[in-house]
């Protein structure tokens, strides 16, 4: 049956909106509440055994198996290589023996990733994907594919399949973190709480649409904006600057927080805005100086932070948008929402067609 946008504007904007049931129903999929233990399939590799991992992905779903790395590196201590799929092939990366790869798609047809599958395949890796269809070549052409119960989307930009990728990745990574006996039981309690949590705290985030639209505004007049994250919240920033300039065409970049000082610190005037992913936690300090350096040179500091970061942060900080205190695992899937739902506000503003940005393709099929 054809999707409808029912009472939204766009596409984009209703496929927001569904942040919170598609967290839900996919997390349901992979947690156990009762026992607050992940439940995984079985899986083409044995996750206690598995030498290396290489994630794949183009767009967004890259970005997404990006924040996968960090997850998987830190929570199982499975040494990790995240690359786009369209460079995968030409690095001609030494597959290890006994090696495995997953990859991340919400079409299950996009063709650099598929031309990577097969790579991977040939250099005998066991490969996992992660997709929103079913049916598609990908699902079918993998060992195994783990579903994301986002429903269709339909805005090319891609929303809500890519928050519900990130918590497949999470629910992996906190079962391959059990497997190697690298967490323990209270700890995957614990993990799996903050992951069952992040449903009602994405709807919280939706309500603070209002604000988020006051500082699309101010986003809205810029001709470069500077979106910067550390950590497993790099990616994110990555997330927020392709976003931006997917659907509003406004030129921005995504950085590693510590990086800014190697390089775009020489753009950095009172005309960039410098968005900032910057939650508390033990990444505070560190990026708060980063952006105070940014201040320091007339940056119009915008952070998205939470209650115990917003004080330091709004010494210098232009606009300081508080979020709901989640704990750094769970952060890179709630600060996803805010940043796309920057970016639909600020296309809304500059009257671009949201759902059908100039030449992209919701699923790209030519290498
Ligand atoms: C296109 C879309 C992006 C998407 C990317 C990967 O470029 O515009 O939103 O992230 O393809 O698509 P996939 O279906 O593989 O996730």
């Amino acid at each position: 049956a054809a999707v409808g946008k029912g009472n939204y504007r766009h596409f984009m904007e209703k496929e927001l909106h569904e942040h919170p049931a598609v967290l839900g129903d996919t997390l349901r999929q992979y947690l156990d509440p009762g026992t607050l233990e992940v439940r995984l399939p079985r899986l083409p590799f044995d996750p206690a055994k598995v030498p290396r991992l290489t994630l794949t992905a183009c767009g967004s779903a890259f970005l997404a198996a990006h924040v996968g790395r960090y997850w998987i590196e830190k929570l199982a201590r499975i040494p990790c290589d995240a690359d786009v799929a369209s460079e995968l092939r030409y690095r001609d990366p030494p597959l290890p023996e006994g090696g495995a790869a997953i990859l991340v798609s919400q079409s299950g047809e996009t063709a650099d990733t598929m031309a990577a599958l097969k790579l991977l395949k040939e250099g005998g890796q066991k490969v996992l994907s992660i997709v929103n269809v079913p049916e598609s070549t990908m699902a079918r052409s993998s060992d195994a594919a783990l579903l994301t119960v986002a429903g269709p989307e339909v805005g090319v930009a891609s929303t809500k399949a890519f928050t519900a990728q990130l918590a497949v990745l999470a629910c992996l990574a906190v079962g391959f973190g059990r497997a190697r006996k690298q967490i323990s039981q209270v700890d995957e309690g614990r993990l799996t709480q903050a992951l069952l949590s992040v449903p009602s705290f994405a709807a919280e985030i939706l309500d603070r649409d209002a604000e988020i639209r006051a500082l699309a505004a101010e986003v809205a007049k810029a001709r470069d904006v500077l979106f910067l994250g550390r950590g497993s919240l790099f990616p994110i920033a990555l997330e927020g600057a392709l976003k931006l300039k997917e659907i509003s065409y406004i030129h921005a970049e995504g950085y590693a927080a510590g990086e800014m000082k190697h390089g775009p610190i020489a753009l950095i005037d009172s005309a960039v805005p410098v968005i900032a992913l910057c939650p508390s936690g033990p990444l505070f300090e560190k990026t708060c100086s980063n952006l105070q350096e940014a201040a320091a040179r007339g940056g119009r500091v915008m952070a998205f932070t939470d209650a115990q970061g917003a004080p330091a942060l709004r010494r210098f900080a232009e606009h300081v948008i508080e979020l709901p205190t989640v704990g750094a695992f769970s952060a890179p899937i709630l600060h996803a929402i805010p940043v796309q739902l920057l970016a639909y506000h600020v296309a809304v503003l500059k009257g671009t067609d949201v759902d059908q940005p100039r030449n992209l393709a919701k699923s790209v099929t030519v290498e």
